[in-house]
């Protein structure tokens, strides 16, 4: 997103995605890696109604077109990387303004009732995917721990593993990887800690073991491998908006009608689509989300 941006790279540059797949599957198979995979336990999850029904994107376009910059800025490289990251044992610590602060482990947050949700994932960069994921609402895991009623956003952080993450080596970011959210907007029912996609464990590259999804808001609002969880009371730092404050606000929710500085943002390419799309209003979820932003002026507060 920093390094090279849509209307930086002349179109001939650009590598078609479907040739990229071949590519990338040569090169897979050239270095003897394809072979099937281990089998993985399914995830149990009922179906949720709050599943678009857009067609979900291959398994194959959603772990090998990635975006996780401590594996690299290309979008190749978490898929090769993110294995080494060690998702056993894992934790996250939820505390800050809480009655109740404590620790999850994985295996504690993989007891949460699941569900499949599939949601509609816009990239600030132009493109989109349908995910199916698996996951519960990250209300869910707040309501443990008894927010004070001086919780009034939730900020999260990555783990930071600089022996096992080869992207962090370069301060393309502020490391670690840092988000957050209004406490209503943490609260709703469309957001979701997903811990698994098309039935299974998530894998590295989407972010392992545990990773935020905020389907009305860009892409890199939905922080990956989360490893902290911190109720405040005022607005925390992102790192996105750290590193680019006039490019990436706050809010981050997806609309049309404001521009990216050196890009718009009015349409977007689905992954293994050729003409693109329109882009909605908080990515579709308008009718479920707008009231959130009653009264503010979404320019300013972008
Ligand atoms: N989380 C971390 N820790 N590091 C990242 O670089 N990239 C974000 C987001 N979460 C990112 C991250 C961006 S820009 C996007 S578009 C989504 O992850 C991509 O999620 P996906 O690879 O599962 O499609």
């Amino acid at each position: 997103m920093l390094i090279r941006h849509p209307t930086d790279i002349p179109p001939s540059e650009i590598t078609p995605h479907s040739v990229y797949l071949n590519r990338r599957q040569f090169m897979l198979g050239s270095a003897g890696l394809l072979l099937p995979v281990a089998s993985m336990a399914a995830l149990p999850a009922s179906k949720s109604r709050y599943s678009t029904t857009d067609k979900p994107n291959s398994r194959q376009d959603i772990t090998s077109y990635n975006n996780y910059y401590e594996f690299g800025t290309s979008k190749d490289e978490p898929a090769l990387y993110a294995g080494r990251l060690k998702t056993r044992p894992w934790t996250v610590a939820v505390g800050g303004e809480a009655g109740k602060p404590r620790s999850f482990s994985i295996e504690e947050l993989l007891k949460f009732p699941q569900e499949e949700r599939i949601y509609r994932l816009r990239c600030v960069e132009g493109w989109s995917m349908v995910i199916p994921w698996v996951g519960f609402p990250l209300a869910s895991l707040l309501k443990q721990v008894d927010p004070t009623s001086r919780a009034k956003y939730v900020a999260f952080e990555t783990a930071l593993r600089p022996g096992e993450m080869p992207g962090v080596a370069r301060r393309v970011l502020d490391w670690p990887y840092r988000e957050g959210l209004r406490m209503d907007e943490a609260m709703h029912p469309l957001t979701i800690l997903a811990v698994g996609l098309y039935g299974e464990a998530l894998p590295g590259q989407n972010g392992a073991p545990v990773r935020l999804v905020v389907p009305w808001k860009y892409g890199f609002k939905s922080i990956k491998s989360i490893s902290r969880i911190t109720l405040l009371e005022k607005q925390p730092p992102t790192s996105w908006n750290m590193a680019a404050p006039s490019e990436y606000g706050f809010y981050s929710n997806v609309n049309p009608a404001v521009d990216h500085p050196r890009w718009s943002q009015a349409s977007e390419r689905r992954i293994g689509e050729f003409l693109k799309r329109k882009t909605l209003p908080f990515n579709g979820y308008a009718d479920q989300v707008a009231g959130l932003y009653r009264g503010m002026d979404l320019v300013k507060n972008f």
